[in-house]
């Protein structure tokens, strides 16, 4: 079935918040933001701002009639700051007026008097200097302390990995206005309108009741409108209740990238010990996040580092631990993969320092040590339907690897200056939340008299196709066509308290919660037809492609008139559905439990030619080997992996946030912040579905896809490493992702160090 959305896309009918008609009077804002990474706020002037024709109000901190506050995990984050500012961008206040332009001109008027302090924008100096968003954890397995003398080989080494900006086509915005009694309406650009609602509620100081949120679509999420949705949100709503008049906040893409926290750089230390056999038995990793201003999800986001610290391997002895580090930039947040793409680079780093400390190929060890059925991760749950080894196996085959090999040693042979690189890098990622009470899903579906179907989910459509899914599901198990649904928008008085559309789980959570409600429909239909043809056992019925069957004979009986003979009888023909993942559970205090509901693997070949003397490099080929398990929708499944392979080998090459000493973004816009184009793609790329046992607990055995295939990005980098260690053997490893075109070439020359200070 197509993505139920391509034609309203194609032709640009699809409605984004920005597309809403506006209502008479609506007021325009722009968000004033700070413009130093730390200080003391002493004094806001805004009067000269307020003078213009046509600004109606500067609204800030003062304005506020419930609580500034809109931290969701920890209660650490002001919605405009109040009297200190923490990173270059955080809101300070927000300019009303007939016109965005009108507002903007306005802003420039505002005067702030703000004694600067000392900034910390590592997580290095802030872990120095103890600055922590919250308490410091370690996973274990094993005895890494008695182990390491045990070890024949012990690699030690450091690795940095940069954030990522999510880039989502629409940038943050809402637009709020006033119902009647007191209640208030915000169509915001968010992954979680359960979020939204509470922020408001919060800094409005008004029950949630009173507030109805509603996503009809987003242009894209990535993680970054999961926690981040929430203030843009607020802001609106609380101009619209303030001024009672409606407004719409919509964030210029420079203000969205200085605003907006990013997917978190991290800093790692790594020791890894192998046996003569290359057996890995002990690894140690100490990881330090980036976490920025604000907690945001970011101990969430340790926590799947921690979960994902021995990667797609058999680690038997394993210490873990994951700072998060408070730091004065933006409050860093979800992000495609949540944590786990930096616990898997420092792994796969650690692996290739290994391999060329004893001159062997990473694959070797690589391969040696992936996972297998019944092993344990450190956190106890048993790796089961473990498919890392027959993706390896099946993507080495199928890829013809070994021929690869040769044709590329036979390339490097004959070119000096262009080098060509291989690598193979094995996934293996854990679906669900790892907070366990998030893992709910609900769905709403209502039969109309005339056989339509209306339904509306938890989940937020964000170009995942995710709506799709729910549709084919839904008339799967009614049995009817796909044609008779429309899928609503995601509305807080329709679906309440939602999970984030987050994790991976929007489908399987919310599908399966659709299920449920088609079922409960489907027999009380069952039971009115029954009576209608005077059969005796429900099993008697069956309603296939709309036919209504007595004891398998197809009857007169139509769908139309089942659903108005259902009405007549005065049986509902609605129904509200509930999932919570069954089996999983976890437990903080020892660190130990079953959080996933299953894992998805897969194993990507990756190979690069690099131009070694301008440190350029392209990427031939990425042939992909993929756990969908039995995919419900291949064309969006192989677009989902596509895509996120996509950012993930932005991720790994070109993509890099840099700040000045102050803290300021260097890269702020799409002009110098550079995202792959389809002139980066890779000449080549193949994902092959891997035949798999379909999963219980995965819609209908297809697999959770959003995020997993994101880390395959990861293989681009070791692919480079390895094309640039045949220019320069004595290549330095600790190196530094993303590994920018820049950054290869004054490794290739071994001017890194210079670039590292
Ligand atoms: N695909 C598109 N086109 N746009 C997005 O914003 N977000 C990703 C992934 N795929 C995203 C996307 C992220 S971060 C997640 S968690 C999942 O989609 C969420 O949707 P799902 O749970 O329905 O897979
Ligand atoms: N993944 C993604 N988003 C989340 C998670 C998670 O495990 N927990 C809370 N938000
Ligand atoms: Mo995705 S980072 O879980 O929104």
């Amino acid at each position: 079935m197509k993505n139920i959305d391509s034609r309203s896309h194609v032709r640009g009918e699809s409605i984004y918040v920005n597309d809403i008609p506006v209502r008479e009077d609506t007021l325009f804002g722009v968000v004033l933001g700070s413009p130093c990474a730390h200080g003391k706020l002493h004094k806001i002037d805004f009067s000269e701002a307020l003078k213009m024709a046509g600004v109606e109000a500067v609204i800030s901190a003062k304005d506020i009639p419930g609580e500034n506050q809109i931290g969701s995990i920890i209660q650490d984050e002001e919605l405009f700051a109040d009297k200190e500012v923490h990173y270059v961008g955080m809101p300070i206040a927000m300019v009303c007026a007939k016109t965005e332009a009108l507002a903007r001109k306005a802003l420039a008027k505002i005067k702030i008097d703000i004694e600067e302090l000392r900034p910390i924008l590592t997580a290095r100096e802030a872990h120095a200097e103890k600055k922590f968003i919250c308490p410091s954890r370690t996973f274990r397995i094993g005895d890494t302390d008695a182990m390491w003398e045990k070890c024949a080989h012990i690699i030690e080494g450091q690795a940095e990995m940069g954030g990522q900006e999510h880039i989502y086509l629409e940038t943050q915005g809402a637009y709020a206005y006033m119902l009647e009694a007191g209640a208030i309406k915000i169509h915001s650009s968010t992954q979680a309108t359960k979020y939204v609602q509470k922020g408001v509620s919060r800094v409005l100081g008004i029950p949630m009741h009173k507030i109805e949120v509603d996503v009809n679509r987003i242009g894209g999420g990535f993680g970054g409108k999961e926690d981040q949705a929430t203030p843009w949100g607020a802001m609106a709503a609380l101009a619209a209740y303030t001024l009672r008049k409606p407004l719409k906040l919509i964030l210029s893409r420079i203000d969205d990238f200085t605003m907006t926290g990013k997917r978190h750089p991290y800093s790692f230390d790594f020791k890894l010990g192998l046996n003569r056999d290359l057996q890995i038995l002990c690894y140690q990793m100490e990881a330090f996040q980036n976490a920025g201003a604000a907690a945001d999800v970011s101990p969430a986001v340790m926590e799947r580092t921690l979960f994902h610290g021995t990667g797609s391997y058999h680690v038997p002895n394993a210490k873990i631990t994951c700072h998060s580090c408070k730091t004065n930039l933006p409050p860093n947040t979800a992000m495609r993969g949540f944590g786990a793409p930096q616990a898997m680079f420092v792994f796969e780093a650690a692996i290739m320092k290994a391999a060329a400390t004893l001159n062997v190929a990473p694959l070797e060890i690589q391969r040696k040590n992936l996972l297998r059925e019944g092993d344990r991760f450190p956190y106890e749950q048993i790796a089961k339907n473990c498919n890392a080894g027959k993706c390896w196996d099946s993507a080495y085959e199928k890829f013809a690897v070994e021929k690869l090999k040769k044709e590329i040693a036979a390339f490097n042979k004959k070119n000096i200056h262009c080098k060509k690189g291989l690598s193979l890098f094995p996934l293996c990622f854990g679906i669900s939340f790892t907070k366990t009470s998030l893992n709910q899903g609900r769905s709403l579906v209502h039969i109309n008299t005339d056989g339509s179907v209306s339904i509306t989910t938890g989940v937020v459509e964000m170009g995942q196709g995710v709506n799709t899914k729910i549709l084919q599901v839904a008339a799967k198990t009614l049995s009817i066509s796909p044609q008779r649904f429309t899928i609503h928008s995601t509305n807080t008085t329709r679906i309440a308290n939602p999970s984030p559309t987050a994790a991976s789980t929007g489908a399987d959570l919310n599908g399966k919660a659709t299920i449920m409600a088609c079922e409960a429909l489907r027999a009380r239909l069952k039971g009115v037809a029954l009576q209608e043809l005077k059969g005796r056992d429900p099993d008697e019925i069956e309603i296939k492609d709309e036919i209504i069957f007595h004891n398998g004979s197809k009857t007169d009986l139509t769908w139309e008139r089942l659903v108005f003979l259902t009405d007549e009888a005065r049986i509902s023909l609605s129904e509200h559905a509930h999932y919570a993942t069954p089996v999983i559970h976890f437990d903080k205090a020892s660190e130990k439990g079953h959080p996933f509901a299953y894992h998805v693997y897969g194993t990507a070949v990756t190979a690069v030619t690099v131009d070694c003397l301008r440190g350029t490099y392209e990427i031939d080929l990425v042939k992909v080997v993929h756990d969908f398990g039995s995919s419900i929708n291949l064309d969006i499944d192989i677009g989902q992996a596509e895509g996120a392979l996509m950012q993930g080998i932005g991720l790994m090459t070109i993509e890099e946030l840099l700040v000045d000493q102050k803290g300021k973004h260097i890269y702020d816009r799409l002009a110098s912040y550079k995202i792959p184009d389809i002139y980066f793609a890779p000449k080549n790329v193949e994902v092959v579905p891997l035949d798999s046992e379909p999963d219980a607990l995965a819609l209908l055995g297809s697999k959770a896809v959003g995020e997993p295939p994101l880390m395959y990005g990861i293989g681009s980098y070791f692919a480079i490493l390895m094309a640039m260690r045949e220019f320069n053997p004595t290549l330095k490893l600790d190196l530094w992702a993303p590994l920018t075109h820049q950054k290869c070439l004054l490794a290739l020359y071994d001017k890194y160090g210079d670039l590292l200070k």
